[in-house]
């Protein structure tokens, strides 16, 4: 449930019609509704409720300020995979003790700051990174906090290039390497064994492999326990997926069922890390029709918004359903397209939807998650603004880029 809806045929978000938005703030813009935002914390808050559980979010599905300073506020922690993203984060108002940090290539000086914070956990994925990291805290005279992050080898059932469980993808610890590795720990002054992790892809939709994979590490948990580990927690990442189409997305109450029943033997809090549950359906991405043209097969209607905006039915050939602004009885079937001069910069193919005219303004849903996030200035494009809506008020939280901005650092 969002508060993007429909009002005499007209789009409002909230208390604000979309129309005024555009006219104000130009396009195109991500808009994002608060009510929307607080509503999938308080369902996620309360589907975890008779379990300790801290839920980190996925700052990298959507890091606008304002947007993180809201979820915080609201007593999640942070799962972070740059030093980017933690800087970000504690700008927003993030507990460092309520910070895990993910990723295959941490850097040194990226280390190195995570330690001066003590952040809650770093999540290892090799064994090269477990000497950076012994190596960093003992030259600082800490101890580092690390969870095990495991690849389980378990097929998500997702689209592959968001799939991470697989001993395919690049991400984790082969289960025959962790024992090696709780070694290393044992034997180091400088660390301390304080989780097990593991995420195995994104957008699911089938908790089967959730409930596999929470299965594994809870066994894994329960063995370290028994040989004396201390460990403080089970993350089991992120992943739980969103009706973009005709998915059918489970229930953030069977989620969490499902997680907490595996892993309640351990006695451990749980972790997780969500990202695109919390902020999918929170955001749309309001853009105006340049023009509209046909060829011989079919009906374009050219936007002012492109792939460097929103870079997913391209790059995983995703389908976001795609409105008009105004509605009205006269449709017509037609590609919805940006200005960027490649064949794959498209929102949505073969859409039939009310006829579109130059001028006229039409909505893309579910652009909450991975939207901004991954924008480029590709064409020498400016980055979108963004705003959030709050009743009958919004504001920018992000300005849109201006060309000065774009070509500053080359100057
Ligand atoms: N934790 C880790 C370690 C992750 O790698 C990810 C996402 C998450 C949590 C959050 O997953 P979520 O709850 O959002 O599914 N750009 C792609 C998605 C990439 C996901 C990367 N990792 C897309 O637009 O679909």
């Amino acid at each position: 449930m969002d508060y993007f809806q429909y009002r005499n045929e007209e789009a409002w978000c909230e208390e604000v019609p979309l129309e005024k938005i555009a006219a104000e703030v130009g396009t195109p813009t991500f808009v994002y509704s608060k009510s929307t935002l607080i509503r999938h914390l308080e369902a996620m808050k309360k589907a975890f409720s008779h379990w300790e559980t801290l839920p980190c979010f996925a700052v990298k599905s959507n890091s606008n300020l304002e947007v993180l300073r809201i979820i915080f506020s609201h007593g999640f922690g942070a799962d972070i995979v740059s030093i980017g993203e933690l800087k970000r984060s504690l700008i927003a108002g993030a507990d460092p003790r309520q910070i895990v940090f993910s990723g295959v290539g941490k850097q040194d000086f990226e280390i190195k700051m995570a330690l001066e914070h003590d952040i809650l956990s770093f999540n290892v994925e090799s064994s090269f990174e477990l000497r950076h990291i012994a190596q960093a805290a003992k030259k600082m005279g800490k101890v580092a906090s690390v969870s095990l992050r495991v690849n389980p080898n378990i097929d998500a059932k997702t689209n592959p290039k968001i799939a991470t469980g697989m001993y395919s993808s690049k991400f984790g610890i082969v289960e025959t390497e962790v024992r090696q590795l709780v070694e290393e720990i044992k034997k180091s002054d400088s660390l301390c064994l304080v989780g097990v992790s593991c995420h195995i892809g994104s957008q699911i939709t089938d908790l089967t492999p959730l409930r596999e994979a929470a299965r594994r590490m809870a066994t894994l948990a329960k063995d370290l326990l028994s040989e004396g580990h201390e460990l403080k927690h089970v993350d089991m990442g992120g992943g739980l997926g969103i009706t973009y189409k005709d998915e059918v997305a489970p229930a953030l109450d069977a989620y969490a069922q499902t997680l907490i029943e595996e892993i309640r033997d351990t006695g451990l809090r749980l972790l997780i890390e969500p990202g695109r549950v919390v902020v999918g359906n929170t955001g749309i991405l309001l853009s105006r029709v340049i023009g509209v043209k046909q060829t011989a097969e079919k009906n374009f209607v050219v936007v002012d918004g492109a792939m460097n905006d929103l870079l997913r039915p391209s790059m995983y050939d995703s389908y976001h359903e795609i409105l008009a602004v105004k509605n009205q009885e006269r449709v017509m079937n037609c590609d919805i397209v940006g200005p960027i001069c490649e064949t794959g910069d498209y929102f949505g193919k073969d859409r039939n939807m009310p006829a579109m005219d130059e001028g006229d303004l039409l909505y893309i849903r579910a652009c909450g998650a991975y939207g901004a996030v991954m924008a480029s200035n590709y064409n020498s494009r400016p980055r979108a603004a963004e705003v959030l809506v709050e009743g009958g008020r919004f504001q920018i939280v992000r300005s849109r880029e201006s060309y000065e901005q774009m070509w500053s650092a080359e100057l």
